[in-house]
């Protein structure tokens, strides 16, 4: 019995590599795709994932647009890390797939009104404008979400946008509050389990040693956005952050974390959008997130190369 999942991504090379994932994995079952604005605007989020569902040849997926916007800031874009597009190190022809006219956010809420209890795993990928939308706008739904699995957010690894703030929660830590306070089931996937998950020369070469248009082009992204992080961090490869949430639904075993209180600041622009982990339960707050920090690195990369290629 494969398990129903809405994705909802700003693509983003790691996206995009978490989506042909799923897109390959007959343990998932894919409902849908929603886009949000984050590492590049709405638009080019929205034509990015219809690229994407085209390269795993699945033109029938539905891809709707959701909030090209923050729920109370402006939009910050990370363009310095993807390049323009979103998507730069590879060659995609331009989709011909339709976007769905529905708002993204309508959709998550139409949907899971019409799913059985605890039947629908969403998976942030991004910033959490849609998720927080629609759980404002409908806090009816929460019972009909199984688990939200995201990734986001930082404590040991710190800040990779702000000294203090992970990007998908800083874009939108308004939206990461409701989403963290919701009492839904969360996992999440911070800085420190992804940057123990680092990209290599020799898995580029793997990649490409498959004869497979998907993991060719996943090498030219690689290659293209580890630069960001090789020089900003001096390591040899970059953290592939978003396969992260959807290796951890095919395969659990290969993370491990602590249930913990996890709460997001808003307030303070020096620290705005920091997850405050209570890791090592020094207050009486509830825990209301699994806090992944280990990662089987050499399974994870061969899950995704594995996976892909039989796309
Ligand atoms: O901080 C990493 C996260 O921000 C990833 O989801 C990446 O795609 C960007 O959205
Ligand atoms: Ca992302």
């Amino acid at each position: 019995m494969s398990r129903d999942i809405i994705i909802d991504t700003d693509p983003g090379q790691d996206d995009a590599v978490a989506i042909l994932l799923a897109l390959a994995s007959p343990e998932l079952n894919v409902l849908g795709i929603t886009c949000v604005a984050g590492n590049v605007p709405l638009a080019r989020t929205t034509y990015n994932a219809r690229q994407i569902c085209e390269l795993a040849g699945r033109a029938d997926l539905n891809v709707f647009a959701g909030c090209d916007s923050p729920m109370g800031r402006g939009l910050v874009t990370a363009e310095h890390v993807h390049g323009e597009t979103g998507l730069d190190g590879a060659f995609l022809p331009e989709p011909h797939m339709p976007l769905q006219s529905q708002h993204a956010v309508d959709y998550i809420i139409e949907t899971l009104r019409q799913a059985a209890p605890k039947s629908i795993t969403l998976c942030p990928l991004g910033p959490l404008t849609n998720i927080g939308t629609a759980l404002q706008n409908a806090p009816d739904i929460a019972k009909n979400i199984a688990q939200i699995v995201l990734m986001g957010g930082a404590y040991f690894e710190v800040g990779n946008i702000t000294p203090a703030a992970e990007f998908n929660i800083f874009v939108d830590p308004e939206a990461a509050q409701i989403v963290f306070n919701s009492g839904i089931d969360l996992v999440v996937a911070p800085l420190d389990v992804t940057h123990k998950a680092l990209t290599s020369k020799a898995w580029i070469a793997d990649l490409r040693a498959e004869n497979s248009q998907a993991c060719s082009t996943i090498a030219g992204w690689v290659d293209f956005f580890e630069r960001f992080d090789s020089d900003k961090y001096g390591s040899q490869g970059a953290p592939l952050h978003d396969p992260c949430v959807i290796a951890y639904l095919i395969a659990p075993e290969l993370f491990s974390g602590r249930h913990i209180n996890v709460e997001i600041e808003t307030q303070s622009e020096l620290t705005r959008g920091m997850t405050v982990a209570d890791w090592w339960g020094v207050t009486d707050r509830t825990a209301n997130a699994l806090f992944l920090e280990n990662i089987d690195a050499p399974g994870y990369f061969n899950l995704i190369t594995q996976r892909v290629a039989s796309l």
